[in-house]
């Protein structure tokens, strides 16, 4: 499905809904950024955290050289610490997001030179395919930020399988969980005071209208995060302020007050619950860190 498409067939769903993917617009990238920085954003602070502590070990489990595969790498600064320790000869970044992308790519370069550094612009949720030039031995798949909790299971296992597929029987997957834990640290974490969780969640709305040509009023629509217990995931939403009609060419749809469009889910793991879906997807866990407070997981995987 294209991107057109598929946005109209989620907002004409009887629960509308909008790919968590849209938010990563330039502007969106650089609100996610903020967001990371947020003291009430544990994910950041704590996958860093567990990365500085076990930095040694991560890399001597590792090994040196080889080749460095981010899928989703945002501002690439966790591949930034991660390649300095393991000196990787090349680097291959990929994401959605094609302005910030080439913009981190380019403070990358900088940072790491005699690294050959590539910029791939993907959707993860499609085939991956990389330049035929990337090197088939010795790949590791660097996956952080508790990504793939924005994937429900069965896409989180379909996902896992085609990362698994990028790596011979010598590649590994470090991968970071974002795990269960109490539910006030989980709310606080996706709705800051300060509002950026927010306006992050409006912005698709921006998006949205640049994508399709609608007519959304990013300030019409209230910020909405909580975690579900039962489905032990966060959800975003947006809900309407007042009833509200929104058009795009050839169709619409009206929304009424307190009505809601489901943006985004960041599913919590309990680590076994992960490994066991490691293995379903070709994968065997040989390394779990974790912070004091189990709060997180760094995993080592291989096929
Ligand atoms: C939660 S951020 C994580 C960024 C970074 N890896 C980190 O750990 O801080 C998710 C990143 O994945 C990218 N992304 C989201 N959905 C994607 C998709 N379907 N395909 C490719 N990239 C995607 C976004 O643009 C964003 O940079």
């Amino acid at each position: 499905m294209n991107p057109q498409t598929e946005i109209i067939d989620g907002l004409t769903r009887a629960s509308a809904c909008i790919s968590p993917k849209y938010f990563y617009d330039a502007a969106g990238s650089a609100l996610f950024e903020q967001i990371t920085r947020l003291p009430a954003y544990y994910p950041t602070r704590v996958e860093r955290q567990i990365m500085t502590t076990h930095g040694a070990d991560i890399a001597q489990r590792i090994g040196t050289g080889g080749t460095v595969i981010e899928p989703g790498a945002g501002n690439c600064e966790k591949a930034r610490a991660l390649c300095q320790l393991i000196r990787p000869e090349r680097f291959v970044a990929l994401d959605i997001s094609e302005d910030f992308l080439h913009q981190a790519v380019a403070g990358l370069r900088a940072a790491l030179p005699g690294v050959t550094v590539s910029a791939v612009v993907a959707d993860l949720t499609h085939a991956i395919a990389l330049p035929v030039d990337v090197p088939m031995p010795r790949r590791l798949v660097f996956y952080p930020g508790s990504s793939i909790g924005n994937f429900d299971p069965p896409h989180a296992l379909a996902l896992l399988t085609r990362l698994r597929r990028l790596l011979d029987t010598d590649g590994v997957l470090l991968i970071g969980v974002d795990l269960v834990k109490e539910e006030a640290v989980l709310n606080a974490a996706y709705d800051d005071g300060e509002g950026i969780t927010a306006a992050f969640n409006r912005n698709v709305l921006n998006h949205v209208n640049r994508l399709i040509d609608s007519n959304f009023e990013p300030g019409q629509w209230q910020h909405r995060a909580f975690f579900n217990a039962a489905e032990s995931r966060i959800e975003m939403h947006l809900e309407a302020r007042a009833d509200t009609l929104v058009h795009w060419p050839g169709g619409g749809r009206s929304f009424v007050r307190g009505e809601r469009i489901h943006t985004e889910n960041s599913y919590k793991y309990r680590a076994d619950d992960f490994v066991a879906l490691l293995h379903r997807a070709g994968l065997s866990q040989t390394q779990i860190w974790s912070d004091p407070a189990n709060w997180f997981a760094v995993i080592l995987a291989r096929p």
